[in-house]
């Protein structure tokens, strides 16, 4: 019993002493301290807290900004607008363009699955005037291919629909007259503007006069697995050949050397660059191929067998017709379109292709009037098993 009241009567206890009244004073003013000190604290803390989260914010704002405009990383997609130059049209002058074209991967492996493409090079006055035949000519082989129009007449507006192979694939072009060496600036602005693209291995030059002699799986093939590159290239005695050679021309260029050929060429990407990085011929041809001198017929069969010698077959892809007589060769037109005329271009004549007699001599051939197309259209796609 007792035991059980000391229990519970312990706090009373404590209350009914005298002894203990001071002590649950002292007991009181220090829960009083201790109660404002605590009210004051947290408010302190409060604040403290309140500031070091305004500081943070403040801190990491700035940092965070900083971070995104100076590393735009959404913006980068690796190799990808480097690879795919989609944009054809660019403000470079013809300088900057061909120093820019002509830098060249020290490490020899691609990082990537390199696809070889084809690059048709148009060098034409106005349209394509047989677009129409080239369009079924490339359907169903994106990615193997590439186009580029040099349209020399400035004022001539383009206007492919957005479908059209050829639509935005005009190159920044200048003026070309015939047989002027302007005509080869305009080359080598061409190969330039191809050879931005990394994935084009071979370059094609036509005209808007040029028709395929075959489908696009059996051009892409020879072309491309051809060891030689395709400039023609002779050496011609008489007033058209060497008669043409300028003697201010030596000692860059000799008599022995002077060569002539077809203008319309296929070379591989080798080629091309040495061709843009020309500084020590084409500049002699500048100066001293004007006149009756025909710089479309002499730059490139004088120079590539210059620098290159047997790796080119001296040979051109694109039927011409020669035989009229005259300064420009023969023009096909709606009659001249038959299945044997164009059988007749197809297995032309013996060639050497890598090394082996071969019958198909050409893969192209002009010059075709737009008066032609429809034939070509009717007749072509089945002769030359064109994909349906
Ligand atoms: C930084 O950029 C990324 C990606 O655009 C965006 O999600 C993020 O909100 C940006 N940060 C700031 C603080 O603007
Ligand atoms: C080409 O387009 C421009 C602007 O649209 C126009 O001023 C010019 O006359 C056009 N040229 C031709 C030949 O149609
Ligand atoms: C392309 O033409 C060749 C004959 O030159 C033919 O063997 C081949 O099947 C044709 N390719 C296609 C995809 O039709
Ligand atoms: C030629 O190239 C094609 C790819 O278009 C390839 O499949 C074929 O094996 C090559 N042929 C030869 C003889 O190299
Ligand atoms: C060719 O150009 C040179 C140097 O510019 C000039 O002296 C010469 O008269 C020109 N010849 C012709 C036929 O235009
Ligand atoms: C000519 O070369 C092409 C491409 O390699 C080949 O497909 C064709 O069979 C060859 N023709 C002859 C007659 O050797």
């Amino acid at each position: 019993m007792k035991n059980n009241q000391n229990t519970i009567v312990s706090p009373t206890k404590i209350l009914n002493t005298p002894l203990q009244l001071s002590n649950l004073l002292s007991l009181t003013i220090f829960f009083a301290f201790g109660l404002c000190f605590g009210i004051l604290l947290t408010f302190q803390l409060k604040n403290i807290s309140l500031n070091l989260r305004f500081n943070e914010f403040s801190l990491t704002m700035p940092t965070t900004t900083a971070i995104n405009t100076s590393l735009p990383v959404p913006e980068e997609k690796g190799l990808e607008d480097f690879l795919h130059p989609i944009k054809i049209m660019h403000d470079m002058n013809d300088q900057e363009l061909i120093w820019r074209a002509s830098m060249v991967p020290k490490v020899q492996n691609y990082p990537y699955n390199r696809v070889p493409k084809v690059a048709f090079m148009f060098l034409t006055r106005g349209p394509v005037l047989l677009s129409p035949l080239w369009e079924r000519f490339f359907k169903g082989y994106d990615g193997l291919f590439t186009i580029y129009v040099h349209c020399s007449d400035l004022s001539y507006n383009l206007t492919e629909s957005e479908h059209s192979v050829f639509h935005g694939r005009r190159i920044p072009s200048k003026e070309v007259q015939w047989g002027k060496v302007n005509m080869i600036e305009a080359e080598r602005r061409l190969l330039a503007n191809a050879l931005l693209d990394y994935s084009n291995q071979r370059f094609v030059l036509l005209s808007e006069a040029c028709i395929p002699l075959f489908n696009f799986s059996t051009i892409y093939s020879y072309i491309i697995n051809s060891s030689q590159n395709f400039v023609e290239s002779y050496d011609l005695m008489g007033p058209v050949g060497r008669g043409r050679y300028n003697r201010k021309m030596y000692p860059t260029i000799k008599l022995h050397e002077w060569r002539k050929g077809s203008q319309w060429f296929e070379m591989d990407r080798d080629l091309a660059l040495e061709v843009i990085s020309d500084a020590k011929y084409f500049p002699v041809f500048q100066k001293y191929c004007n006149g009756s001198c025909y710089a479309d017929e002499h730059y490139l069969p004088t120079f590539v067998t210059k620098k290159i010698g047997l790796k080119n077959s001296r040979r051109t892809l694109t039927y011409v017709d020669w035989s009229k007589g005259g300064p420009h060769p023969a023009r096909y037109t709606r009659n001249d379109v038959t299945t044997q005329f164009l059988e007749k271009l197809r297995n032309h004549n013996h060639c050497e292709y890598n090394g082996r007699k071969n019958q198909t001599c050409h893969l192209f051939a002009r010059k075709f009037t737009p008066h032609a197309l429809d034939r070509l259209l009717r007749l072509a796609p089945k002769l030359m098993q064109f994909d349906p």
